[in-house]
């Protein structure tokens, strides 16, 4: 069984419109959507915006769905030339751009306890979808994506995240998700479609382009599902 997490209704939608069999059931307020997709078993869950409720969700489809690996597919700001509006991001690892300690001698994004500042993404995962994304002949990148519980939308802070962890994308669940699946040894892979450029007309640029981006996303998780 494959868990497939978006925060946003939005995100989950087109997946959850083309499941086989779909059975539901409700957990900490989210639904869980058993069912098929692409022949293949799956959990399609919309987890709410933010780390806490990605942790929850990520954390009850280990217990409670027994995942093999888990998928998180949704939409995320750009940090970088390469990647415009409606491209895509592939994680190789996931940092915490809000994680701080610093004032007790670490560095910028680390995680006490697993002392880890990168998350990394499962390997034939993110060379799957890079795959993928090639073959569909959509313009992508594989990289870091950087998670916080904040919408960026300053050029500061988009300038400081990029240069911090040389992230290619931002957003506000993958490495919440990551690091569930860092301490429970489950393969895990981000794929973010672009819907804004993380400063500037951010709110108009999102507002416009977040479905057809989320649309995407789906799009590419079908393709990988059916390879
Ligand atoms: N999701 C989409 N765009 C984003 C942004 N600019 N910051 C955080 N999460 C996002």
């Amino acid at each position: 069984m494959i868990g497939i997490i978006g925060a946003m209704d939005i995100e989950v939608a087109a997946l959850r419109a083309r499941m086989e069999n779909p059975t539901v059931e409700t957990v900490s307020g989210m639904d869980f959507i058993r069912g098929r997709l692409a022949g293949r078993e799956v959990v399609l869950v919309r987890s709410g915006v933010g780390k806490v409720f990605a942790s929850i969700c990520a954390q009850t489809l280990i217990l409670k769905y027994a995942v093999k690996a888990i998928i998180n597919s949704g939409v995320g700001g750009t940090l970088t030339e390469g990647l415009h509006i409606g491209d895509v991001a592939v994680s190789s690892a996931c940092v915490q751009h809000d994680m701080d300690t610093t004032p007790v001698g670490d560095p910028y994004g680390l995680i006490s306890g697993i002392n880890v500042i990168e998350l990394p993404a499962d390997a034939a995962m993110t060379a799957a979808f890079d795959r993928v994304c090639t073959e569909a002949g959509v313009n992508h990148r594989v990289g870091v994506i950087a998670t916080g519980d904040q919408f960026v939308h300053t050029q500061e802070r988009r300038d400081w995240i990029r240069k911090q962890f040389g992230a290619v994308a931002v957003e506000m669940e993958a490495a919440s998700i990551a690091q569930v699946c860092y301490v429970n040894n489950i393969p895990f892979v981000s794929i973010r479609v672009i819907s804004d450029e993380a400063s500037g007309n951010v709110k108009i640029d999102y507002m416009s382009f977040v479905q057809k981006a989320a649309a995407t996303s789906s799009e590419i998780t079908m393709r990988w599902l059916a390879a």
